[in-house]
């Protein structure tokens, strides 16, 4: 046997400004979708932002449900959502931020979002960036899924 290790790289900003424009926008528009998260079970609101390969932007917030598996986090809500409607774009940027009512805070992909944005790369054979708030403002941003979910799940079908 051999002992095999993985090191992850990733970016860390102390604040929205020091990001490029189009990644500061990205990070807005998922704030602003974070106001309009249906989230009255957990109080935590969730915003995401896509950015696509023409450019344009999809956004989709945490939509909760009395029956609460049913409900869906923010990531998939606008994965889901810039799939369906542009299906021949790549991602190549995804935003996310927490809400919990009094301030914007650190919100991560949680696993089932990081498989799903695994497929999307793999459909389009694309990298994308992922840029998540952080307490204090900071942001983190990591480009390839890989490093978010190594060893992911892909059927040999
Ligand atoms: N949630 C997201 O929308 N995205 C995440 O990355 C983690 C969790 C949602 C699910 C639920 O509506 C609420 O946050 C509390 O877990």
């Amino acid at each position: 046997m051999e002992k095999k290790t993985r090191v992850i790289e990733y970016y860390e900003y102390k604040d929205m400004n020091e990001l490029a424009d189009n990644e500061r926008r990205l990070m807005e528009q998922a704030m602003a979708a974070a106001n309009h998260a249906y989230a009255p079970y957990s109080g935590f609101h969730v915003g995401a932002a896509v950015l696509l390969s023409d450019g344009s932007v999809v956004t989709g917030n945490n939509q909760e449900n009395v029956a609460y598996p049913s409900g869906l986090c923010a990531e998939r809500v606008a994965l889901f959502s810039a799939s369906a409607q542009h299906p021949d774009q790549h991602i190549v940027a995804l935003a996310v931020v927490g809400h919990n009512q009094e301030q914007y805070c650190e919100a991560s992909p949680c696993g089932a979002c990081r498989q799903v944005m695994a497929e999307y790369e793999r459909r389009h054979g694309q990298k994308m960036t992922v840029l998540c708030y952080l307490e204090g403002g900071r942001i983190r941003r990591i480009t390839g899924v890989e490093s978010l979910l190594p060893f992911n799940f892909e059927a040999q079908l």
